[in-house]
């Protein structure tokens, strides 16, 4: 097996565990004390599971969870209690948290809306941020997000763990140093069967939640009884679909490993085909997307048909001149291009993980634990991060490109400067949204 640099200085900063080969930090001013405080905001189900882990992280130490629904405050309180000597101070607020200087980083689970504004706002406030992916609701978010890590030169760790894996890592410099050759394809899939969510209607808000504060930065609407928990996820006006619910993961690590910025053409089919009801994407598409090197990626999502592909929910499959790559949780498959095809090289996901599609909260513990500590020994050390806003933004984008491509039925073609989308107004109308009067995100 070919040892890049990288492995070399990853796998020997791992063996001593010492900080002689990191440099020197960047952030001088404002560097935390070898304790960092974290404040953890949306915990009822993401959240939770980030705080507990974010809890048993050495020198790591949850001061504050907030969530705007009384009823996933409490419980979380009570679970990072159990884990830590300190119980957490529990707030709806992130504005309150955000003023106490004590707080060194604020990790964000909540609904999409919130990210890239809630996360400008605390780079604002001098806290570093763990941003749950997608890191933006649309693609003039990502800009900002840019924008503000660097003004305000915090870190901003995008929650796309595969970054963080090792043998994804392994893979992907592989891939790159030409296992196979020149890459030319790459296929990714996702498969769940998620239920309907039927005919929302509007009702009280329920007393244990703060709809105001949930709602934020979008435009105010009457609360509707089939939003809260999760299924914001399938409205335009908080979520994102499965393009970028899931397909964050495998998109990023097919643009990844084919080392691509911004596609040259985007399409998109698919329509909400399984249930009839409030759902307003698809819960089913292909997005194609073409480079103007002459290689393209596919991404096909079903919601609500779990048939696997290569014995699994979710993977990629890169295609190239001299064989093909299937990667699957931390591991991959490398395959001649002989016949009769036959498998060249395995490496196996460590038996401790257990990478599916069907938890949708956290596949995996033990895998979010290493990009978690990416991220505070980035804190620490002022060491690269492995999922920056600017690479996470670009992924991002791919996704949101797909859902415009769908939206509006169109052929998209990007301008390979920036990722924006040439000569279609209607399309680009989309690159925004309009924000409650007070909350619009300013760098
Ligand atoms: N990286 C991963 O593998 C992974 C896995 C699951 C979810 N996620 C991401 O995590 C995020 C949360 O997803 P989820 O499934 O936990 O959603 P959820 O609806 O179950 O939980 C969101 C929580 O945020 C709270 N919330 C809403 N507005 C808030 C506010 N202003 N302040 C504080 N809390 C607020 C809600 O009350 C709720 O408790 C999503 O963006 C999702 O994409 C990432």
């Amino acid at each position: 097996m070919k040892k890049t640099r990288r492995h070399f200085i990853k796998n020997t900063a791992l063996a001593t565990g010492a900080l002689a080969l990191q440099p020197i930090p960047i952030f001088t001013q404002g560097l935390p004390s070898k304790q960092i405080n974290v404040a953890v905001m949306g915990v009822r189900s993401r959240g939770l599971v980030l705080a507990e882990n974010f809890a048993q992280m050495p020198d790591t130490r949850i001061t504050h969870v907030c969530d705007v629904d009384q009823r996933y405050l409490e419980k979380a309180i009570g679970a990072v209690a159990k884990l830590q000597k300190q119980t957490p101070a529990g707030e709806k607020d992130i504005r309150k948290i955000l003023e106490n200087k004590e707080v060194d980083a604020v990790v964000m689970a909540t609904p999409d809306h919130w990210h890239a504004p809630g996360a400008i706002m605390a780079v604002k406030a001098g806290k570093h941020v763990y941003l749950e992916k997608p890191c933006s609701h649309n693609p003039q978010e990502g800009e900002l997000l840019i924008e503000a890590e660097k003004k305000y030169n915090r870190l901003i760790q995008m929650g796309n763990q595969r970054r963080s894996w090792d043998n994804i890592n392994r893979c992907m410099d592989e891939l790159r140093g030409g296992l196979i050759g020149k890459v030319y394809f790459a296929k990714g899939w996702y498969a769940n069967d998620r239920k309907p969510i039927g005919f929302g209607k509007v009702a009280p808000v329920p007393d244990y939640l703060d709809w105001d504060l949930w709602q934020g930065p979008a435009p105010r609407v009457d609360y509707r009884d089939n939003l809260h928990p999760y299924n914001w996820h399938w409205f335009w006006h908080w979520g994102t679909g499965e393009a970028l619910n899931n397909g964050t993961h495998e998109i990023d690590v097919m643009r990844w490993g084919m080392g691509v910025d911004y596609p040259s053409r985007v399409v998109a089919s698919g329509g909400r085909y399984h249930y009839d009801d409030d759902w307003e994407f698809p819960d089913t598409m292909t997005i194609n997307y073409d480079f103007e090197d002459g290689r393209s990626i596919c991404w096909e999502q079903r919601s609500c048909n779990s048939y696997s592909s290569e014995g699994d929910g979710r993977g990629v499959i890169f295609y190239g001149e001299k064989g093909t790559v299937v990667v699957q949780g931390n591991g991959y498959k490398v395959y001649n291009n002989q016949r009769p095809i036959e498998l060249a090289q395995e490496i196996k996901q460590p038996p401790q993980a257990q990478d599916s599609s069907t938890n949708t909260a956290s596949p995996d513990a033990s895998l979010d634990g290493v990009h978690i500590k990416n991220f505070l020994d980035g804190i620490r050390t002022g060491n690269k991060i492995s999922s920056p806003i600017d690479e996470g933004h670009k992924s991002i984008l791919m996704c949101q490109l797909g859902n415009i491509a769908w939206k509006t039925g169109r052929v998209l073609h990007i301008d390979q400067r920036n990722g924006r989308i040439i000569g279609d107004p209607e399309a680009m109308a989309h690159w925004g949204r309009g924000y409650e009067p007070g909350w619009e995100p300013t760098v």
